[in-house]
């Protein structure tokens, strides 16, 4: 019960950044409150599409990553960018197309930002926990990635 609240609460605080709608930050602001609200999600980023490539736009986590560009089809961001379809990879040592960024990270989300249909950036958060993306999670961060859209 006090997880799920959390999620309810994450997703208050998200509208209201939203709300404000002025602010330049407001995507670093989700970010951090992503960041700040899960122990279990290690770094969060969001990525946009350029052309043919994902750029990183803010990002929080202990470290940065290298992959501050990929393409699309490569990775499981890259994947997931082509598809449009959410990926949730519960032990990235066994999946072949992840590009490792940080030593200590185990399992990986990534949800894709579309606008009507096309996709047009999405969220990726990697976790130092085994498979510690949830059908919860994956239905949450699909909603904030919905909220997102306009602010991509
Ligand atoms: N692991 C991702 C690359 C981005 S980092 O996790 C920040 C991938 O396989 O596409």
């Amino acid at each position: 019960m006090v997880i799920f609240l959390n999620y309810k609460i994450t997703e208050q605080k998200i509208k209201g950044i939203l709300s404000k709608n002025k602010s330049t930050t407001i995507l670093q602001d989700v970010v951090d409150v992503l960041y700040e609200s899960f122990e279990k999600y290690s770094w969060v980023g969001v990525y946009r599409v350029k052309g043919n490539v994902l750029v990183l736009g803010p990002w929080k986590g202990k470290q940065a990553t290298e992959h501050t560009n990929i393409s699309i089809g490569k990775g499981v961001c890259g994947s997931a960018a082509r598809t449009g379809k959410t990926e949730v990879v519960d032990d990235v040592s066994i999946d072949s197309r992840y590009l490792s960024c940080f030593r200590s990270t185990q399992s990986e989300i990534v949800v894709p930002i579309k606008k009507k249909n096309r996709v047009i950036g999405e969220i990726d958060i990697d976790s130092d926990v085994p498979a510690a993306f949830n059908k919860t999670d994956e239905l949450f961060l699909e909603k904030i990635a919905d909220m997102l859209y306009q602010h991509i």
